[in-house]
């Protein structure tokens, strides 16, 4: 059995939890105090939750941190004499660098590995990225639990932050966006949030079962003349794709300065 535990039972933190428990994994969610171990366990009965650091960190394999920026020196203090150079550990945190976490562990030879999954962990699609290292393997094989792993440099952990980390929020405005868009034409609210969910789970299930070119399956269903050719053209006139990517860009200047 492979014990994973994790340090922050957050919004990240469960969603990882139940995503590597459905696959095998024995989590253990280590809270800040009782009163929080409490209301955890009430919300997440599935889940186990400790406050107490020897229980949570004495049968890891792995420990992931998820906690806020903010709180990783202070978390990190407090498991003094609690974490060792066997275990593996692996920050979720965004912003904080392998280098950073290495001076907070104070250990002489630690493995640290960072890694971006989002949310979509806990129904076992993430799209995480790992940093590379020694055990990269053991890592990668860990977040394939929870849906696909890409092995990256440090440097590019900001644009991945934002590409998949906030990618989810970013995909579900154009949920919402498309779905206004089924209301402005006419469909109620419920028909238009299935329209518009169905179609985008459609075309990225297209994408990956043909691995081709999204372009080349535009091609295959734009019709000269057609209904299709106009949206698309008024899409591109009104700046979708430059808005896109410009927003993505602001958003990781933002990432940088974590
Ligand atoms: N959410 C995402 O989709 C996402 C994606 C990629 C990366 N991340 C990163 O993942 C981290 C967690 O994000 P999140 O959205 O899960 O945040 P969150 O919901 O605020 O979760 C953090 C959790 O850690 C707890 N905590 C604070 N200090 C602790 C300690 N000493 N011991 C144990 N638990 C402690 C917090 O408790 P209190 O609330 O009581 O303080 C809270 O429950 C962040 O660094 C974020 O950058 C998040």
């Amino acid at each position: 059995m492979k014990h994973v535990t994790i340090i922050g039972p957050g919004n990240l933190g469960i969603a990882l939890a139940t995503g590597m428990q459905k696959n095998g994994y024995v989590v253990t969610l280590k809270c800040k105090d009782e009163q929080q171990v409490i209301e955890k366990q009430q919300q997440f009965p599935e889940c186990t939750f400790t406050e107490i650091n020897e229980d949570a960190t004495s049968d890891a394999h792995v420990i992931i941190f998820a906690v806020q920026p903010k709180d990783l020196e202070e978390t990190i203090a407090d498991m003094d004499g609690h974490i060792w150079e066997e275990h593996i550990i692996i920050s979720v945190v965004a912003g904080i660098t392998i280098n950073s976490i290495k001076k907070f562990l104070r250990l002489p030879n630690p493995h640290i590995y960072r890694a971006m999954p989002n949310t979509a962990s806990a129904i076992g699609q993430s799209m995480t990225a790992i940093s590379t290292g020694t055990k990269q393997k053991y890592v990668q094989e860990l977040f394939k639990s929870i849906g696909s792993v890409v092995c990256i440099d440090e440097l590019q952990f900001p644009q991945f932050t934002v590409l998949s980390g906030s990618g989810v929020a970013i995909a579900l405005k154009f949920i919402r966006a498309y779905m206004q868009a089924g209301i402005q034409a006419g469909f109620n609210e419920h028909t238009s949030l299935e329209l518009a969910r169905e179609v985008l789970i459609g075309a990225g299930n297209l994408v990956r079962e043909k691995q081709q070119h999204p372009e080349v399956l535009i091609d295959a269903v734009t019709t000269p003349n057609g209904c299709t050719i106009t949206t698309l053209l008024e899409m591109d006139s009104r700046g979708f794709t430059s808005s896109l990517v410009n927003a993505i860009e602001k958003g990781i200047s933002k990432a940088k300065l974590l």
